[in-house]
């Protein structure tokens, strides 16, 4: 089974070399992508594939429901490097519909460690309850929670050091929160773009 992986990538790098053949070498000697993805690990949300990018074209960093947390080293660490270093223009928050991390904040089962990790959703989801409580369908109501928690973590990332410190600089930076629905393959923009510290309030 794992040997096919193996497999499948001599033949991605030959296809890749074809009419190319310094495609890699390229590719090794510098990466100058435009884009920060922040997304979730969701195994059917494949950043680059989803938004038509090649390798060198979209700088990523996915985590459980594509949170960006203040505290989390991680995040900030691809943060910084992709703002300071690489000079990205557009960061995209990008969550799905139907996102198992987010369905779990609203059942009382218990998932282990990552009930810990999801604890921003769920302060997201105390925020917006009255209104997640008004719909019936279960299945909404996790969508839209879904919604709220990129909503929130587009404002968490106009809310660092980095990108303000970036916005005093006048280096061009924008934020946007995105969702993607799992059954037609398609991104829908939520039309919070926040391209300087005026419309960065935390939402
Ligand atoms: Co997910």
């Amino acid at each position: 089974m794992i040997d096919r992986l193996i497999q499948n990538n001599l033949a991605w790098s030959i296809n890749r070399q074809k009419g190319d053949p310094d495609y890699f070498r390229r590719l090794a000697a510098q990466q100058s992508p435009e884009f920060l993805w922040i997304g979730c690990a969701d195994s059917r949300v494949p950043a680059n594939e989803i938004v038509g990018l090649d390798p060198g074209e979209l700088f990523v960093h996915r985590n459980i429901a594509n949170l960006a947390i203040p505290t989390d080293i991680n995040f900030l660490s691809v943060l910084a490097f992709a703002v300071n270093a690489l000079k990205v223009r557009h960061i995209i928050v990008c969550g799905h519909y139907v996102c198992g991390g987010i369905r779990a904040t609203l059942t009382r089962e218990k998932h282990g460690i990552v009930d810990h990790w999801l604890e921003p959703v769920r302060e997201v989801q105390r925020k917006h309850a009255e209104r997640l409580e008004a719909i019936g369908n279960p299945e909404d109501r996790v969508n839209a929670l879904c919604e709220y928690n990129v909503i929130r973590q587009v404002g968490n990332v106009a809310a660092t050091v980095t990108v303000r410190d970036a916005w005093e600089r006048g280096q061009d930076l924008a934020i946007h929160g995105w969702i993607y629905g799992l059954s037609d393959g398609l991104v829908r923009d939520l039309d919070v773009t926040v391209t300087g510290p005026a419309g960065a309030d935390r939402p």
